[in-house]
């Protein structure tokens, strides 16, 4: 009888304390376990006489379900304070304001700027710049196209109504080869400089914007030759468009600025139905695509920029941005660049700071 109370006071003290689930079932195997206290107990009934085994029996059933009642209990209470802990330490405030939804972002014609400035500044080019209210002269006329030169006429100019104070008709320039001469007439010689900027010409369908932008690249030094343009050029694609297997071809051309003239294309494939730059135009699925326009700089275009061709030599490029931004993220109409859709602009425009590394490679994707 003594027995089976102080079990009983001694169970229950102890499931009272138990402040873990851990120690709980410590607590239930020490009692009800195969080797348990209260298991032991039973077993003593077998040596009991009929009479006995059917008092003690009963209370040592009485103890065992009181014993398992407390520890049930004591279970459920401690699940729900862990329950309750966790809840309180998973709280959120909902009535936090949300994390600011970054707004904003650059413009692919910015990113691609960033990124030209970025890989010709390695070769050791500085980024020159020219006004976009430009004079005849400039544009023209020191690029050796004198006012009949019939090259004039193919650019589509606007003109000012007005001319300058030396009587000269102003135009938006046409082409960013104008800081050519207002390179070499300010800085001098050696030269090697990149001129990203707004030209305008009076054209517009899916590939032309009466506004558009353009990179002119101007080296003048001794000695410069083709083979000094090839590998520039060389360079520079195959950093912009991070591919070793950018393959140029030279087509000869003709621009006044410059003799002897080279287009050049780069060998692309289509993939997904878009242009993908890489391996030679001849290769099988290839095709050839004009990406530049480019030569020695003319002996009449270095005398206007105030040089003596018989000592300064060089050769000179000119691209469209618009076309290699769309070459190198894939859009397919140059006209949604200037409409300032901001769906657009989320879609295609980059993040504030990821800018441009030749570590990092010079192009983030969009
Ligand atoms: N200015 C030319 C154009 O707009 C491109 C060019 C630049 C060609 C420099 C040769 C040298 O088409």
């Amino acid at each position: 009888m003594a027995d089976t109370d102080s079990l009983l006071a001694e169970a229950l003290a102890k499931i009272a304390e138990a402040d873990t689930l851990d120690l709980l079932e410590q607590h239930r195997v020490a009692f009800l376990g195969k080797k348990g206290s209260i298991s032991a107990l039973m077993k003593t009934l077998g040596g009991m006489s009929p009479e006995e085994r059917s008092e003690a029996g009963a209370r040592f059933n009485v103890l065992r379900t009181e014993v398992a009642d407390a520890l049930a209990a004591r279970k459920v209470a401690l699940e729900s304070a862990a329950l309750e802990a966790k809840l309180a330490s998973e709280t959120l405030d909902l009535s936090l304001p949300a994390p600011e939804a970054s707004t904003g972002s650059v413009h692919p014609v910015s990113q691609v700027m960033d990124e030209l400035a970025e890989i010709f500044a390695d070769m050791g080019f500085a980024v020159a710049t020219g006004p976009e209210i430009e004079d005849d002269w400039h544009n023209f006329t020191a690029l050796n196209m004198p006012e009949s030169h019939p090259a004039r006429a193919m650019h589509d100019t606007f003109y000012f109504p007005d001319s300058d104070e030396q009587g000269r008709s102003m135009l938006l320039r046409t082409h960013t080869s104008p800081v050519q001469i207002r390179s070499m007439l300010k800085e001098g010689a050696p030269l090697r400089i990149i001129a990203p900027g707004r030209v305008y010409r009076s054209d517009s369908d899916a590939t032309h914007t009466p506004m558009f932008h353009q990179i002119e690249g101007l080296v003048i030094d001794k000695g410069i030759h083709l083979g000094h343009l090839k590998w520039t050029l060389e360079t520079f694609l195959k950093a912009f468009f991070e591919r070793d297997d950018i393959v140029l071809r030279l087509r000869p051309s003709y621009f006044p600025f410059t003799e002897p003239s080279v287009e050049v294309d780069v060998g692309y494939s289509m993939e997904k139905g878009r242009r993908v730059v890489g391996g030679s135009g001849d290769d099988e699925g290839h095709a050839w695509m004009e990406v530049l326009g480019s030569g020695m700089v003319n002996r009449k275009v270095i005398e206007f920029g105030g040089l003596d061709p018989d000592e300064w030599q060089g050769f000179a490029f000119g691209t469209g941005v618009d076309r290699l931004a769309m070459l190198k993220y894939g859009m397919d109409d140059l006209r949604a660049f200037f409409d300032g859709d901001l769906r657009w602009m989320k879609h295609y425009g980059f993040a504030a700071l990821d800018v441009p590394t030749l570590s990092g490679g010079v192009g983030v994707s969009a």
